[in-house]
């Protein structure tokens, strides 16, 4: 009996490590990709491409969404069970305030419709779906709590993080209005080689490359102070799968329990050059040189911020048996 996985989002950088980890472990992976212009959007699964099941298909599309599920519970008969990942996401907080609709219409209404898809089915049937949600450390905001853990109230200051937090409600909703097996994850930041340029740690890897190599003068960020919880993709995708393998479906925090803020990781991702950088107020110099090195630009501060995240990942650990295998140097050094 085959066990099968569906997974939204599968071009992005979890997508990725999420598809490597069930072929892995034999499953028949499916996934939708979304028409694109060039077809750069295959770069970080081109290595198992073929391995996989791609049709094209979009969150905002119910229709696709429909066929693509019906397809794949019709041309399986007799499977053990069918996991779908709902990673698909305008996954990009500083752009979730320029697009907000579409974040909307994305991140919030593409759950709702992956949740109606399911409950179209027979209830046999649904008994061997299982569903997980990517909510994020973004919906607890302006934190109420520190550590934040699954009982910590959302106080979200996005797009991006309100339209998460109806996603994760309604997927609570779904699994208790429906019996569904229903998880939300809560992640924490994470990132790996395989990170999209434009958030702020592979940004910040790249221009101390490209520094280091003499093309670049000067890296420009926004705001320094904040603090992030950082871990690695690989980690987190394992923990995705855990949850979808307990006998009861339940949410839970994936983090590191360790809080490092932009500047303390501009610091350490100039050491690994063999640069120490000294600050005189937002503007970082070469110690050695007093070359500026960083400086900050109002384009890249955001009309709201998360000043402060931390995770308490207890529950994942004691339930899941969960627990990071990078910490923060191992994750800048693979980065590099
Ligand atoms: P990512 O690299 O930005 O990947 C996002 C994926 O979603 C890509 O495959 C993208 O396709 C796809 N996508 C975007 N809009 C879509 C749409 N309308 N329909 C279908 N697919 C769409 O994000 P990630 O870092 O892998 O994160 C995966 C999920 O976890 C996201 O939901 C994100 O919000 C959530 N999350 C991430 C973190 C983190 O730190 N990484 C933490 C907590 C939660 P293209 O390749 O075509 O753009
Ligand atoms: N992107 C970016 N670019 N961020 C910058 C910059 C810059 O030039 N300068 C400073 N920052 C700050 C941001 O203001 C934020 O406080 C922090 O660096 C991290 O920004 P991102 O790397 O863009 O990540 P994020 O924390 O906003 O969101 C990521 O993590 C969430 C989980 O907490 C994304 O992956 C989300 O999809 C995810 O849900």
């Amino acid at each position: 009996m085959s066990k099968l996985a569906f997974i939204t989002g599968i071009t992005g950088q979890d997508g990725s490590y999420l598809s490597e980890l069930l072929l892995q472990k034999n499953y028949k992976v499916y996934g939708i990709v979304r028409r694109n212009s060039t077809i750069y959007n295959y770069a970080r699964i081109e290595h198992i491409r073929e391995k996989l099941n791609l049709v094209y298909g979009d969150l905002t599309d119910g229709s696709s969404l429909q066929q693509t599920i019906m397809n794949i519970v019709n041309s399986n008969e007799n499977f053990e069970v069918l996991e779908i990942y709902n990673l698909g996401a305008q996954s990009h907080v500083a752009i979730s305030f320029e697009t907000p609709e579409y974040t909307a219409m994305t991140d919030a209404l593409g759950t709702l419709k992956i949740l109606e898809c399911i409950r179209t089915f027979s209830k046999e049937i649904m008994k061997k779906i299982k569903f997980y949600q990517a909510g994020t450390s973004e919906m607890f905001g302006e934190v109420l709590e520190k550590p934040q853990k699954e009982t910590t109230p959302f106080n979200p200051v996005s797009p991006y993080a309100c339209a998460k937090v109806y996603a994760h409600h309604i997927t609570k909703n779904y699994r208790e209005s429906y019996g569904m097996f229903a998880c939300n994850g809560i992640l924490f930041n994470h990132e790996s080689p395989r990170r999209g340029g434009n958030f702020v740690t592979m940004k910040v890897v790249n221009a101390v490359k490209d520094i280091s190599g003499g093309e670049l003068d000067c890296l420009t960020l926004g705001n320094l102070d904040s603090m992030r919880d950082w871990g690695h993709a690989k980690d987190y995708v394992r923990g995705m799968w855990l949850m979808l393998q307990q006998n009861n479906p339940d949410d839970y925090v994936l983090a590191t329990g360790h809080t490092t803020s932009v500047r303390q990781f501009v610091e350490m991702a100039f050491m690994h050059e063999n640069v120490s950088i000294v600050w005189d107020g937002d503007i970082g110099k070469d110690s050695i040189t007093g070359k500026v090195l960083v400086k900050t630009d109002p384009k890249y501060f955001r009309p709201s911020e998360v000043d402060y995240l931390l995770g308490d990942p207890t529950k994942a650990s004691e339930k899941l048996n969960w627990q990071p295998e990078y910490d923060l140097e191992k994750l800048i050094e693979e980065m590099f």
